[in-house]
């Protein structure tokens, strides 16, 4: 089982990051070979700002490692410093389909109205993507839902790829979705996923955000007024409530399911509460951690380097074999 996964370096982290990747990333640990990366080769196809950009793929490090990636049995890096990934994704780009990429609803959330305007990257980063777990032979990717499509894409051009040129050279990943937090809802509208850009702070909670503001944002986030039901199927036409529910069970590292059978019958006026402090509890100890490591960044860009090395030597095989299945001459 080899593991891969990455995130965009693009500022904090928020519990749907948190419940829907790292919390399975940490956990797969001890299941496979993992190899986890921040994407920053990836955020740079829409507007960046490089100072930010250099602290952000830092402070992400730290939060990975303060929330349990341990880059001792983990390869932990950044992308961009594995041209491996940018290398594959130019060969992979001879295989993908316009026709494939057109259907990528990210790129059409992202673009919005400004399709013309939007960069040739934003495009073209479902290829990166699949380059980025392609590269390592990768079994499984640990995702949200939201991802979900990208690496079903992956599957196809390692497919067409394998079939074109005759060869036997990348294994078609698996997405891994988690079944309780695949998609963690922003606390204003259980309409919408939970996201950095929202432009609204008291939509998401960020892994940084202090006790006091972990408390209010849950006791503000929308609900109805009706007690909890005693299953899931009730909970249908309730989005809000739901998503309370499945951050509850992912925080608690249990089924939505047992979750109703503790609270049924029981209002919010009792849930948040058990569900603030829950959330209190878990943030706390990594908050902690990550403070720790912010105070060392010598330490991060040395176990960075570290990660690449590694992930490198791991990509060599797969990079040559693509070369050479191209008719590609390497230097
Ligand atoms: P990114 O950085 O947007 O998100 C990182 C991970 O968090 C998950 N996620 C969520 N899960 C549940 N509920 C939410 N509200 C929520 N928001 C985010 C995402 O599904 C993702 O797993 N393109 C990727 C990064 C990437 C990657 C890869 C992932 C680059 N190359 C190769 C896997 C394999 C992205 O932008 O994720």
């Amino acid at each position: 089982m080899r593991v891969v996964s990455g995130i965009q370096p693009t500022g904090n982290l928020h519990l749907g990051n948190y419940l829907g990747a790292i919390t399975r990333w940490v956990k797969m640990q001890d299941e496979g070979e993992c190899l986890f990366f921040l994407a920053d080769l990836h955020a740079i196809t829409v507007h960046n700002e490089p100072a930010e950009l250099r602290a952000n793929v830092r402070e992400m490090a730290a939060v990975l490692i303060a929330s349990g990636i341990d880059p001792e049995r983990s390869v932990l890096f950044n992308q961009a410093r594995v041209p491996a990934h940018p290398e594959l994704a130019w060969l992979l780009n001879g295989t993908a389909r316009i026709g494939w990429l057109n259907r990528m609803t990210q790129f059409k959330e992202k673009s919005g109205k400004n399709r013309e305007g939007s960069s040739v990257g934003l495009y073209a980063y479902p290829v990166l993507q699949a380059a980025d777990v392609l590269l390592y032979q990768a079994t499984h990717v640990p995702i949200g839902e939201d991802q979900k499509q990208h690496i079903e894409l992956a599957r196809d051009i390692a497919a067409k790829f394998n079939s074109d040129f005759g060869v036997e050279l990348f294994t078609l990943p698996e997405p891994l979705i988690g079944a309780s937090a695949a998609r963690i809802m922003s606390l204003r509208d259980g309409a919408s996923k939970m996201s950095k850009s929202d432009p609204s702070d008291m939509s998401r909670i960020n892994l940084i955000d202090g006790d006091d503001l972990i408390v209010q944002k849950i006791r503000k986030a929308k609900t109805d007024p009706e007690p909890l039901p005693d299953s899931l199927d009730e909970l249908g036409a309730r989005p809000e409530a739901r998503n309370l529910v499945g951050i509850y069970a992912g925080l608690a590292e249990r089924e939505p399911a047992a979750v109703l059978q503790e609270f049924a019958g029981q209002g919010f006026g009792t849930f948040k509460p058990a569900l603030a402090e829950l959330a209190v509890e878990t943030l706390r100890p990594i908050r902690a951690r990550l403070e720790a490591l912010r105070s060392d960044p010598a330490e991060i860009d040395r176990l960075l380097a570290r990660g690449a090395a590694r992930a490198t030597a791991l990509a060599e095989p797969t990079l040559k074999a693509a070369y050479e299945a191209l008719g590609l001459s390497r230097g």
